[in-house]
């Protein structure tokens, strides 16, 4: 990124040097640059031109009320998993006529909290959801608008990559049993229909997926239309991958264009486009300062002991997930580059950031975990009561603390020790 880059021999954070922002607030410490979640913003927004499509920031990759308000300002809507989280959009003002209302396990408090905020629209991903959203919708006097979340299958032979939009795991409802649940969803009371839905995936670098599975929409809202079931919008959900390492990336415009030649050569261009990137949105906006406590070095393997760890960032963790990792100063003898892994101070083998990366490393040293902008903080738990990290959002020459590191004291304030 841009936003994240080498000046006189020292990573900045636009333009405040990495070194600086280390000293004065502390390390571990997530820092994002607010340019780039708006160039991030501006991806899409140039890929949409004049077309009707609204995007819902996916935000379980990042949920900080700084992030959010950012995008409220630039126009976005958001992808809510939890009553949590649509209490953060509404604590910065955010428009609920803009929110979409994503997962499987949907709470009966949660239901009534967004009929309450006026959501654009539930995803609904079962029948049995379905039943329960309409007497919650009764009981609340309300209407919910829904889609169904459908699980077009796309194919995992041609698609690896692609988790969620198979037909073995939790998500959605089956494409060829969308018509009668839809059929059920026109008879329930207190339900109008208005879209229909689909996630197929994380990090995609591929387009070949979404037209796959447009092309199964497509079908169904063609059925749905024969059966006199109209909808006002598609939304194709997020996925959209970036660059960790050496991706090739697929653009939105690339994506849209595309998206919206098809729904043009089916006479579909009316639907509104509904997009819930996440990742795409904040993951290069953010990195994680972390600064090397010692370095090990035994027969087998170099460490080097940061004190950032997989509470932190737990990616590398979960998914084998890789991040890049620069030395906020590195030292211009490469010769003595040393190969490290990269792992922190908690109590298990899998707590590690970063493998086998050849770096020139002294104690003191502080490092930069690349594209930690989205899932990391909104995964950082406080495992071994390590306080989580101070966030900062860094705009020209101004660092603006946008959450403190907790306190130890906080951490089990909360907690009653029994006599
Ligand atoms: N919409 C739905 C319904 C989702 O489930 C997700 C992400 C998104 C949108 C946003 O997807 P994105 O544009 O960020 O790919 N923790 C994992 C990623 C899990 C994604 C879960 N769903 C990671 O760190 O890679």
């Amino acid at each position: 990124s841009p936003h994240f880059e080498f000046r006189d021999g020292v990573l900045h954070a636009e333009d405040l040097p990495l070194t600086n922002l280390a000293e004065q607030f502390g390390t571990p410490l997530y820092v994002y640059s607010r340019q780039a979640l708006h160039d991030a913003w501006e991806a899409y927004r140039t890929a949409a031109r004049d077309r009707d499509v609204l995007v819902c920031f996916g935000m379980k990759a990042n949920s900080n009320l700084a992030v959010l308000n950012e995008f409220r300002k630039l126009g976005s809507g958001f992808d809510i998993v939890s009553g949590g989280e649509l209490a953060r959009v509404l604590a910065i003002g955010g428009d609920a006529s803009k929110i979409v209302f994503s997962g499987v396990g949907k709470q009966v408090w949660e239901m009534q909290a967004a009929l309450k905020a006026g959501v654009k629209c539930f995803n609904v991903e079962s029948e049995a959801e379905l039943v329960r959203l309409s007497e919650v919708a009764q009981q609340s006097g309300a209407v919910a608008r829904i889609s169904l979340r459908v699980n077009p299958d796309v194919d995992a032979q041609t698609h690896p990559y692609i988790s969620t939009g198979l037909k073995e795991n939790k998500f959605g409802i089956a494409i060829e049993t969308a018509v009668a649940v839809y059929q059920h969803a026109a008879a329930l009371p207190n339900i109008e229909i208005v879209g229909v839905d689909c996630h197929i995936g994380s990090q995609i670098t591929e387009i070949s997926p979404y037209l796959d599975a447009l092309d199964k929409l497509i079908v169904l809202i063609k059925s749905l239309a024969d059966k006199g079931i109209e909808l006002k919008h598609l939304d194709l959900g997020g996925g959209i991958g970036i660059r960790y390492t050496d991706e090739t990336l697929l653009s939105p415009t690339v994506l849209l264009d595309k998206v919206f030649q098809s729904l043009e050569t089916h006479g579909l261009s009316h639907l509104q486009l509904v997009l819930e990137p996440g990742r795409s949105l904040v993951g290069n906006s953010g990195v994680l300062l972390t600064t090397v406590e010692y370095l090990k070095h035994s027969e087998a393997k170099n460490f080097a002991i940061v004190d950032a760890a997989m509470n932190d960032l737990l990616r590398p963790t979960l998914y084998d997930a890789w991040h890049s990792v620069e030395a906020v100063v590195p030292r211009e003898n490469t010769a003595n580059d040393t190969v490290y892994d990269i792992v922190g101070p908690i109590c298990e083998s899998g707590d590690w950031l970063a493998r086998d990366r050849s770096l020139h490393l002294e104690q003191g040293d502080v490092l930069a975990i690349m594209s930690a902008g989205a899932y990391a903080f909104t995964m950082a738990s406080q495992y071994n009561t390590r306080p989580r990290a101070a966030e900062i959002m860094v705009d020209g020459l101004n660092a603006h603390v946008v959450r403190p590191r907790e306190t130890l004291e906080s951490l089990f304030a909360m907690e009653t020790p029994l006599d």
